[in-house]
Protein backbone atom coordinates (compact mmCIF):
# COMPACT_ATOMS: atom_id res chain seq x y z
CA UNK A 1 0.00 0.00 0.00
CA UNK A 2 1.01 3.22 -1.20
CA UNK A 3 2.09 5.46 2.26
CA UNK A 4 0.89 8.95 2.13
CA UNK A 5 2.74 12.48 1.54
CA UNK A 6 1.85 13.12 5.05
CA UNK A 7 3.69 10.40 6.55
CA UNK A 8 5.45 11.60 9.84
CA UNK A 9 8.38 14.10 8.61
CA UNK A 10 11.85 12.83 8.61
CA UNK A 11 14.50 14.93 9.09
CA UNK A 12 17.82 15.07 6.53
CA UNK A 13 18.38 15.95 3.39
CA UNK A 14 19.36 13.40 0.75
CA UNK A 15 21.22 13.66 -2.97
CA UNK A 16 19.82 11.53 -5.16
CA UNK A 17 22.67 11.36 -7.95
CA UNK A 18 21.05 10.28 -11.42
CA UNK A 19 17.35 10.99 -11.73
CA UNK A 20 16.51 7.92 -14.17
CA UNK A 21 14.23 5.06 -13.83
CA UNK A 22 15.42 4.29 -10.41
CA UNK A 23 16.60 7.72 -9.22
CA UNK A 24 13.09 9.62 -9.71
CA UNK A 25 11.10 7.23 -8.22
CA UNK A 26 13.52 6.87 -5.13
CA UNK A 27 13.57 10.62 -4.33
CA UNK A 28 9.55 10.90 -4.64
CA UNK A 29 10.03 7.68 -2.25
CA UNK A 30 12.36 10.08 0.16
CA UNK A 31 10.19 12.86 -0.72
CA UNK A 32 7.17 11.26 0.66
CA UNK A 33 8.83 10.20 4.00
CA UNK A 34 9.78 13.56 5.03
CA UNK A 35 12.98 14.12 3.38
CA UNK A 36 14.35 16.94 1.60
CA UNK A 37 15.74 15.25 -1.21
CA UNK A 38 18.20 17.30 -4.06
CA UNK A 39 18.21 15.66 -7.34
CA UNK A 40 21.62 15.73 -9.17
CA UNK A 41 21.73 14.84 -12.76
CA UNK A 42 24.45 15.49 -15.60
CA UNK A 43 21.79 15.82 -18.43
CA UNK A 44 20.73 19.49 -18.39
CA UNK A 45 16.70 18.76 -20.74
CA UNK A 46 15.73 16.30 -17.62
CA UNK A 47 16.36 19.04 -15.13
CA UNK A 48 14.62 21.98 -16.91
CA UNK A 49 11.94 18.96 -17.76
CA UNK A 50 11.62 18.38 -13.84
CA UNK A 51 11.91 21.92 -12.94
CA UNK A 52 8.85 22.82 -15.61
CA UNK A 53 6.83 20.12 -14.10
CA UNK A 54 7.54 17.22 -17.09
CA UNK A 55 8.15 13.58 -16.69
CA UNK A 56 10.45 11.86 -19.46
CA UNK A 57 9.34 8.56 -17.28
CA UNK A 58 6.28 6.28 -18.22
CA UNK A 59 6.09 5.42 -14.73
CA UNK A 60 5.58 8.89 -13.57
CA UNK A 61 3.03 11.58 -14.67
CA UNK A 62 3.38 15.35 -15.09
CA UNK A 63 0.71 15.45 -11.88
CA UNK A 64 3.52 13.22 -10.42
CA UNK A 65 6.03 15.54 -11.38
CA UNK A 66 4.22 18.86 -10.17
CA UNK A 67 3.29 16.95 -7.02
CA UNK A 68 6.42 16.68 -6.06
CA UNK A 69 7.63 20.26 -6.86
CA UNK A 70 5.17 21.50 -4.26
CA UNK A 71 6.02 19.64 -1.95
CA UNK A 72 8.48 21.99 -1.60
CA UNK A 73 11.49 19.24 -0.40
CA UNK A 74 12.47 18.36 -4.17
CA UNK A 75 15.09 20.42 -6.25
CA UNK A 76 17.21 18.89 -8.63
CA UNK A 77 20.16 20.44 -10.48
CA UNK A 78 22.80 19.68 -12.89
CA UNK A 79 25.50 20.25 -10.69
CA UNK A 80 26.84 18.74 -7.91
CA UNK A 81 26.76 21.99 -5.24
CA UNK A 82 24.02 20.32 -3.10
CA UNK A 83 26.44 17.53 -2.05
CA UNK A 84 28.24 19.50 0.41
CA UNK A 85 24.19 20.50 2.38
CA UNK A 86 23.19 16.75 2.68
CA UNK A 87 23.41 14.19 5.46
CA UNK A 88 23.07 11.26 2.64
CA UNK A 89 23.96 10.49 -1.28
CA UNK A 90 22.37 7.77 -3.17
CA UNK A 91 23.91 6.92 -6.05
CA UNK A 92 21.39 6.02 -9.13
CA UNK A 93 23.69 6.14 -12.39
CA UNK A 94 24.16 3.97 -15.29
CA UNK A 95 25.90 0.87 -14.94
CA UNK A 96 26.43 -0.26 -19.13
CA UNK A 97 28.11 -2.51 -20.70
CA UNK A 98 31.21 -1.31 -23.14
CA UNK A 99 31.33 -2.16 -26.86
CA UNK A 100 33.59 -5.02 -25.54
CA UNK A 101 30.59 -6.68 -23.90
CA UNK A 102 32.55 -5.73 -20.41
CA UNK A 103 31.51 -3.94 -17.07
CA UNK A 104 31.28 -0.16 -18.11
CA UNK A 105 31.98 1.39 -14.37
CA UNK A 106 33.04 4.95 -15.69
CA UNK A 107 29.17 6.87 -14.68
CA UNK A 108 30.16 5.31 -11.13
CA UNK A 109 33.41 6.37 -10.89
CA UNK A 110 32.71 9.77 -12.23
CA UNK A 111 30.20 10.06 -9.45
CA UNK A 112 32.37 9.02 -6.95
CA UNK A 113 34.96 11.41 -7.91
CA UNK A 114 32.74 14.31 -7.40
CA UNK A 115 31.35 13.16 -4.04
CA UNK A 116 35.31 12.37 -3.57
CA UNK A 117 35.67 16.71 -3.76
CA UNK A 118 32.81 17.55 -1.42
CA UNK A 119 32.72 14.74 0.48
CA UNK A 120 32.10 16.44 4.54
CA UNK A 121 32.39 13.73 7.73
CA UNK A 122 29.45 11.85 8.45
CA UNK A 123 27.87 11.75 5.42
CA UNK A 124 26.19 8.58 4.33
CA UNK A 125 26.85 7.06 0.68
CA UNK A 126 24.36 4.88 -0.86
CA UNK A 127 25.08 3.28 -3.82
CA UNK A 128 22.25 1.77 -5.64
CA UNK A 129 23.16 0.72 -9.23
CA UNK A 130 23.45 -2.63 -10.40
CA UNK A 131 27.20 -3.89 -10.15
CA UNK A 132 29.42 -7.06 -9.79
CA UNK A 133 30.31 -7.78 -6.29
CA UNK A 134 33.20 -5.89 -5.15
CA UNK A 135 32.33 -2.48 -6.47
CA UNK A 136 31.84 -0.51 -3.62
CA UNK A 137 34.86 -2.17 -1.50
CA UNK A 138 37.31 -2.17 -4.11
CA UNK A 139 36.28 0.91 -6.88
CA UNK A 140 33.93 3.35 -4.70
CA UNK A 141 36.48 3.07 -1.41
CA UNK A 142 39.96 4.05 -2.76
CA UNK A 143 38.00 6.84 -4.88
CA UNK A 144 35.85 8.29 -1.44
CA UNK A 145 39.03 8.26 0.64
CA UNK A 146 41.11 10.22 -1.65
CA UNK A 147 39.30 12.95 0.42
CA UNK A 148 41.66 12.56 3.09
CA UNK A 149 38.25 10.71 5.41
CA UNK A 150 38.30 6.92 6.42
CA UNK A 151 35.16 4.98 5.72
CA UNK A 152 33.52 3.87 8.76
CA UNK A 153 35.52 6.06 10.81
CA UNK A 154 34.87 9.63 8.59
CA UNK A 155 32.39 9.33 6.52
CA UNK A 156 29.68 5.61 6.39
CA UNK A 157 29.13 3.61 3.12
CA UNK A 158 26.82 1.31 1.91
CA UNK A 159 25.55 -0.69 -1.10
CA UNK A 160 21.65 -1.00 -1.64
CA UNK A 161 20.37 -2.93 -4.93
CA UNK A 162 17.21 -1.31 -6.39
CA UNK A 163 14.89 -3.64 -6.99
CA UNK A 164 11.92 -1.12 -8.79
CA UNK A 165 10.17 -2.93 -11.66
CA UNK A 166 9.50 -0.53 -14.55
CA UNK A 167 5.61 -0.61 -15.59
CA UNK A 168 4.00 -2.14 -12.61
CA UNK A 169 2.71 0.41 -9.86
CA UNK A 170 3.33 -1.30 -7.15
CA UNK A 171 4.26 0.95 -4.67
CA UNK A 172 8.39 1.09 -4.10
CA UNK A 173 8.59 1.15 -1.11
CA UNK A 174 6.77 -1.81 -0.13
CA UNK A 175 9.61 -4.10 -2.22
CA UNK A 176 12.09 -5.23 0.60
CA UNK A 177 15.41 -3.18 0.73
CA UNK A 178 18.53 -5.35 0.74
CA UNK A 179 21.42 -3.69 1.87
CA UNK A 180 24.91 -3.84 3.45
CA UNK A 181 27.64 -1.85 4.57
CA UNK A 182 31.55 -1.30 4.69
CA UNK A 183 31.41 -2.47 8.48
CA UNK A 184 28.61 -1.81 11.45
CA UNK A 185 28.24 1.85 11.08
CA UNK A 186 28.12 2.21 7.90
CA UNK A 187 25.26 -0.67 7.90
CA UNK A 188 23.82 0.52 10.77
CA UNK A 189 23.27 4.15 9.49
CA UNK A 190 22.64 2.94 5.82
CA UNK A 191 19.47 0.96 7.92
CA UNK A 192 18.27 3.57 9.85
CA UNK A 193 17.57 5.66 6.95
CA UNK A 194 16.13 3.19 4.55
CA UNK A 195 13.65 1.79 7.48
CA UNK A 196 12.47 5.59 7.57
CA UNK A 197 11.09 4.79 4.03
CA UNK A 198 10.96 1.47 3.39
CA UNK A 199 8.19 -1.18 4.99
CA UNK A 200 11.02 -4.10 5.20
CA UNK A 201 14.72 -3.71 5.49
CA UNK A 202 16.93 -6.76 5.22
CA UNK A 203 20.04 -6.30 6.43
CA UNK A 204 22.91 -8.58 4.91
CA UNK A 205 26.77 -8.94 5.91
CA UNK A 206 28.67 -6.76 3.45
CA UNK A 207 28.34 -5.07 0.77
CA UNK A 208 29.68 -7.99 -1.79
CA UNK A 209 26.57 -9.50 -0.47
CA UNK A 210 24.44 -7.20 -1.38
CA UNK A 211 25.56 -6.94 -4.69
CA UNK A 212 25.83 -10.57 -5.20
CA UNK A 213 22.26 -10.94 -4.59
CA UNK A 214 21.04 -7.98 -7.10
CA UNK A 215 22.78 -10.11 -9.44
CA UNK A 216 21.93 -13.32 -8.28
CA UNK A 217 17.98 -12.01 -9.07
CA UNK A 218 18.82 -10.80 -12.24
CA UNK A 219 20.69 -13.49 -13.73
CA UNK A 220 18.27 -16.52 -12.39
CA UNK A 221 15.68 -14.36 -14.33
CA UNK A 222 18.30 -14.30 -17.76
CA UNK A 223 18.98 -17.91 -17.62
CA UNK A 224 14.93 -19.18 -16.90
CA UNK A 225 13.78 -16.87 -19.88
CA UNK A 226 16.48 -18.05 -22.22
CA UNK A 227 16.06 -21.33 -21.50
CA UNK A 228 12.61 -20.53 -22.43
CA UNK A 229 13.07 -19.17 -25.85
CA UNK A 230 15.25 -22.10 -26.33
CA UNK A 231 12.56 -24.74 -26.03
CA UNK A 232 10.19 -22.33 -28.01
CA UNK A 233 12.56 -22.93 -31.24
CA UNK A 234 12.36 -26.18 -30.10
CA UNK A 235 8.36 -26.35 -29.78
CA UNK A 236 8.22 -25.06 -32.86
CA UNK A 237 9.70 -27.85 -34.54
CA UNK A 238 7.70 -30.35 -32.50
CA UNK A 239 5.15 -28.16 -33.08
CA UNK A 240 3.84 -27.83 -29.78
CA UNK A 241 2.32 -24.31 -28.42
CA UNK A 242 4.46 -24.17 -25.25
CA UNK A 243 2.90 -21.23 -23.79
CA UNK A 244 -0.24 -24.10 -23.04
CA UNK A 245 2.68 -26.31 -21.91
CA UNK A 246 3.74 -23.56 -19.55
CA UNK A 247 -0.01 -23.36 -18.44
CA UNK A 248 -0.45 -26.40 -17.71
CA UNK A 249 3.17 -26.67 -15.44
CA UNK A 250 1.73 -23.99 -13.63
CA UNK A 251 -0.84 -26.43 -12.36
CA UNK A 252 2.18 -28.08 -10.22
CA UNK A 253 1.43 -26.81 -6.42
CA UNK A 254 5.49 -26.89 -6.16
CA UNK A 255 8.76 -27.43 -7.54
CA UNK A 256 8.01 -24.80 -10.75
CA UNK A 257 8.25 -21.38 -11.61
CA UNK A 258 6.73 -19.61 -14.44
CA UNK A 259 8.57 -17.75 -16.66
CA UNK A 260 7.60 -16.96 -20.20
CA UNK A 261 9.59 -16.96 -23.54
CA UNK A 262 9.84 -13.63 -25.43
CA UNK A 263 11.12 -11.86 -28.71
CA UNK A 264 14.56 -11.67 -26.45
CA UNK A 265 15.55 -10.10 -23.37
CA UNK A 266 16.19 -6.66 -23.03
CA UNK A 267 16.44 -3.29 -20.68
CA UNK A 268 19.01 -2.11 -18.39
CA UNK A 269 19.59 -5.07 -16.14
CA UNK A 270 18.54 -8.37 -17.13
CA UNK A 271 20.91 -9.06 -20.15
CA UNK A 272 23.62 -6.47 -18.64
CA UNK A 273 24.09 -7.49 -14.86
CA UNK A 274 24.76 -11.24 -15.62
CA UNK A 275 27.83 -9.86 -17.56
CA UNK A 276 28.65 -8.10 -14.80
CA UNK A 277 29.05 -11.14 -12.55
CA UNK A 278 30.67 -12.96 -15.35
CA UNK A 279 33.65 -10.11 -15.64
CA UNK A 280 33.79 -10.91 -12.01
CA UNK A 281 34.22 -14.71 -12.36
CA UNK A 282 37.01 -14.73 -14.73
CA UNK A 283 38.71 -12.07 -12.70
CA UNK A 284 39.20 -15.25 -10.15
CA UNK A 285 39.72 -17.98 -12.78
CA UNK A 286 36.11 -18.58 -13.34
CA UNK A 287 33.83 -19.03 -16.12
CA UNK A 288 29.80 -19.49 -15.75
CA UNK A 289 28.66 -21.94 -18.86
CA UNK A 290 24.77 -21.07 -18.08
CA UNK A 291 25.98 -16.80 -18.62
CA UNK A 292 27.19 -17.47 -21.71
CA UNK A 293 24.69 -20.00 -22.84
CA UNK A 294 22.11 -17.74 -21.76
CA UNK A 295 23.62 -15.02 -24.02
CA UNK A 296 24.24 -16.83 -26.56
CA UNK A 297 20.30 -17.60 -26.94
CA UNK A 298 19.61 -13.99 -26.30
CA UNK A 299 21.43 -12.80 -29.12
CA UNK A 300 19.92 -15.41 -31.14
CA UNK A 301 16.86 -14.39 -30.92
CA UNK A 302 16.10 -11.51 -33.26
CA UNK A 303 17.05 -13.44 -36.01
CA UNK A 304 14.83 -16.25 -35.12
CA UNK A 305 12.04 -13.70 -34.48
CA UNK A 306 12.84 -12.67 -38.34
CA UNK A 307 13.06 -16.08 -39.93
CA UNK A 308 9.66 -17.23 -38.07
CA UNK A 309 8.19 -13.78 -39.88
CA UNK A 310 9.47 -13.91 -43.14
CA UNK A 311 8.30 -18.04 -42.89
CA UNK A 312 4.55 -16.43 -42.43
CA UNK A 313 4.79 -14.03 -45.62
CA UNK A 314 4.62 -14.46 -49.36
CA UNK A 315 5.45 -11.52 -51.23
CA UNK A 316 8.39 -10.26 -52.93
CA UNK A 317 8.04 -6.62 -51.22
CA UNK A 318 7.00 -7.45 -47.95
CA UNK A 319 5.78 -5.32 -45.64
CA UNK A 320 5.83 -5.80 -41.43
CA UNK A 321 4.26 -4.25 -38.62
CA UNK A 322 5.88 -4.49 -35.36
CA UNK A 323 3.73 -3.36 -32.17
CA UNK A 324 5.70 -2.89 -29.01
CA UNK A 325 9.26 -1.35 -29.25
CA UNK A 326 10.27 -1.17 -25.72
CA UNK A 327 11.69 -3.92 -24.42
CA UNK A 328 8.92 -4.75 -21.82
CA UNK A 329 5.37 -3.79 -21.71
CA UNK A 330 4.25 -0.43 -20.32
CA UNK A 331 7.59 1.43 -19.91
CA UNK A 332 9.06 4.50 -22.56
CA UNK A 333 12.53 2.23 -22.30
CA UNK A 334 13.98 0.72 -25.17
CA UNK A 335 17.54 -0.16 -24.24
CA UNK A 336 18.69 -3.01 -25.69
CA UNK A 337 15.48 -4.11 -26.61
CA UNK A 338 15.14 -7.31 -28.84
CA UNK A 339 12.36 -5.59 -31.02
CA UNK A 340 14.54 -2.47 -32.35
CA UNK A 341 16.87 -5.02 -33.30
CA UNK A 342 14.57 -6.71 -35.07
CA UNK A 343 13.76 -3.55 -36.80
CA UNK A 344 16.65 -3.14 -37.51
CA UNK A 345 17.92 -6.46 -39.55
CA UNK A 346 13.96 -6.29 -40.96
CA UNK A 347 15.18 -3.22 -43.00
CA UNK A 348 18.52 -4.31 -43.37
CA UNK A 349 16.83 -6.91 -45.44
CA UNK A 350 14.73 -4.94 -47.71
CA UNK A 351 11.22 -5.28 -45.39
CA UNK A 352 9.13 -2.32 -45.47
CA UNK A 353 9.03 -2.07 -41.81
CA UNK A 354 6.50 0.44 -39.38
CA UNK A 355 5.79 0.41 -36.08
CA UNK A 356 3.03 0.97 -33.26
CA UNK A 357 3.76 2.06 -29.76
CA UNK A 358 2.52 5.02 -27.87
CA UNK A 359 5.14 4.76 -25.57
CA UNK A 360 7.56 5.49 -27.83
CA UNK A 361 6.13 7.92 -30.37
CA UNK A 362 9.74 8.04 -32.39
CA UNK A 363 13.06 6.09 -32.97
CA UNK A 364 16.00 6.90 -34.83
CA UNK A 365 17.28 4.34 -37.09
CA UNK A 366 20.70 5.53 -38.53
CA UNK A 367 20.00 8.68 -40.32
CA UNK A 368 15.94 8.02 -40.39
CA UNK A 369 13.83 9.09 -38.25
CA UNK A 370 10.33 6.69 -38.13
CA UNK A 371 7.28 7.24 -35.86
CA UNK A 372 4.69 5.43 -34.35
CA UNK A 373 1.64 4.51 -36.63
CA UNK A 374 -2.06 4.51 -35.10
CA UNK A 375 -3.46 0.59 -35.02
CA UNK A 376 -6.54 1.15 -37.31
CA UNK A 377 -8.35 -1.73 -38.88
CA UNK A 378 -7.47 -0.41 -42.57
CA UNK A 379 -3.95 -0.08 -41.70
CA UNK A 380 -3.60 -3.32 -39.87
CA UNK A 381 -4.68 -4.91 -42.95
CA UNK A 382 -2.29 -3.74 -45.22
CA UNK A 383 0.81 -5.63 -43.68
CA UNK A 384 2.39 -8.57 -44.60
CA UNK A 385 2.33 -9.67 -41.46
CA UNK A 386 1.57 -7.95 -37.84
CA UNK A 387 4.70 -8.99 -35.18
CA UNK A 388 4.13 -8.74 -31.31
CA UNK A 389 7.10 -8.07 -29.93
CA UNK A 390 5.95 -6.19 -26.63
CA UNK A 391 2.34 -6.52 -24.88
CA UNK A 392 1.54 -3.56 -24.03
CA UNK A 393 -1.61 -3.56 -22.02
CA UNK A 394 -3.85 -0.32 -24.06
CA UNK A 395 -3.24 -1.94 -26.96
CA UNK A 396 -6.41 -3.63 -28.63
CA UNK A 397 -4.92 -7.33 -29.54
CA UNK A 398 -8.35 -8.50 -31.04
CA UNK A 399 -8.26 -5.71 -33.56
CA UNK A 400 -4.83 -7.05 -34.91
CA UNK A 401 -6.22 -10.91 -34.51
CA UNK A 402 -9.22 -9.73 -36.22
CA UNK A 403 -7.82 -7.71 -39.48
CA UNK A 404 -3.92 -8.59 -39.79
CA UNK A 405 -3.37 -11.27 -42.43
CA UNK A 406 -1.18 -12.96 -40.33
CA UNK A 407 0.13 -12.12 -36.61
CA UNK A 408 3.24 -13.59 -35.01
CA UNK A 409 2.13 -12.98 -31.31
CA UNK A 410 5.93 -13.48 -29.21
CA UNK A 411 3.76 -12.40 -25.97
CA UNK A 412 0.56 -14.46 -25.92
CA UNK A 413 -0.79 -11.33 -26.12
CA UNK A 414 -3.80 -11.87 -28.53
CA UNK A 415 -7.29 -13.20 -26.36
CA UNK A 416 -7.72 -17.22 -26.86
CA UNK A 417 -11.18 -16.18 -28.35
CA UNK A 418 -9.48 -14.39 -30.51
CA UNK A 419 -7.23 -17.03 -32.35
CA UNK A 420 -7.53 -17.88 -35.51
CA UNK A 421 -5.60 -19.58 -37.96
CA UNK A 422 -3.62 -16.16 -38.65
CA UNK A 423 -2.36 -15.53 -35.43
CA UNK A 424 1.04 -17.87 -34.79
CA UNK A 425 2.64 -17.56 -31.60
CA UNK A 426 6.42 -17.91 -30.74
N1 LIG B 1 15.78 0.57 -15.02
C1 LIG B 1 15.53 -0.41 -14.17
O1 LIG B 1 14.53 -1.11 -14.26
C2 LIG B 1 16.48 -0.71 -13.03
C3 LIG B 1 16.03 -1.51 -11.97
C4 LIG B 1 16.91 -1.79 -10.93
C5 LIG B 1 18.22 -1.32 -10.97
N2 LIG B 1 18.63 -0.57 -12.05
C6 LIG B 1 20.01 -0.07 -12.02
O2 LIG B 1 19.99 1.29 -11.59
C7 LIG B 1 21.02 2.04 -12.25
C8 LIG B 1 20.39 3.22 -12.98
O3 LIG B 1 19.52 2.73 -13.99
P1 LIG B 1 18.42 3.63 -14.65
O4 LIG B 1 17.55 2.71 -15.45
O5 LIG B 1 17.79 4.53 -13.65
O6 LIG B 1 19.32 4.51 -15.65
P2 LIG B 1 18.87 5.85 -16.39
O7 LIG B 1 19.76 5.95 -17.57
O8 LIG B 1 17.39 5.87 -16.58
O9 LIG B 1 19.22 6.98 -15.35
C9 LIG B 1 20.51 7.30 -14.96
C10 LIG B 1 20.65 8.82 -14.89
O10 LIG B 1 21.97 9.11 -14.41
C11 LIG B 1 22.43 10.28 -15.07
N3 LIG B 1 23.88 10.28 -14.93
C12 LIG B 1 24.80 9.52 -15.59
N4 LIG B 1 26.02 9.74 -15.10
C13 LIG B 1 25.89 10.67 -14.14
C14 LIG B 1 26.81 11.29 -13.25
N5 LIG B 1 28.11 11.00 -13.26
N6 LIG B 1 26.32 12.20 -12.39
C15 LIG B 1 25.00 12.52 -12.35
N7 LIG B 1 24.09 11.94 -13.15
C16 LIG B 1 24.53 11.03 -14.03
C17 LIG B 1 21.90 10.14 -16.48
O11 LIG B 1 21.82 11.40 -17.12
C18 LIG B 1 20.53 9.51 -16.23
O12 LIG B 1 19.50 10.47 -16.15
C19 LIG B 1 21.72 1.06 -13.17
O13 LIG B 1 22.81 0.51 -12.50
C20 LIG B 1 20.68 -0.03 -13.39
O14 LIG B 1 21.25 -1.28 -13.69
C21 LIG B 1 17.78 -0.22 -13.05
Amino acid sequence: MAKSLTKELCKGTVSIVGLGYVGLPLARAFVSSGYVVKGIDLDARKIAGLNSGKSYLSDMSDKDIEELNQTGRFSCQATYDAVSQSDTVVICVPTPLTEAGLPDLTHVERAAKELADRLRKNQLIVLESSTFPGTTDEHLVPILEQSGFKVGVDFFLAYSPERINPGDPTDLRSIPKVLGGIGEASTNAAAALYRNVFDEVVVVSSTRVAEFTKILENTQRFINVSLCNELAMLCERLDINIWEAIAAADTKPYGFTVYHPGPGIGGHCIPVDPLYLEFKAQQVGFSSGFIRTAQEINQKMPGYIIERIFKLMDSDQPKVLIVGLAYKKNVNDIRESSAVAVMEKLRARGVEVSYHDRYIPEIRIGSTVLSSVELTSDRIQAFDCVAILTDHDYVDYALIARHARIVLDTRHAVPEREVHPNVVYL
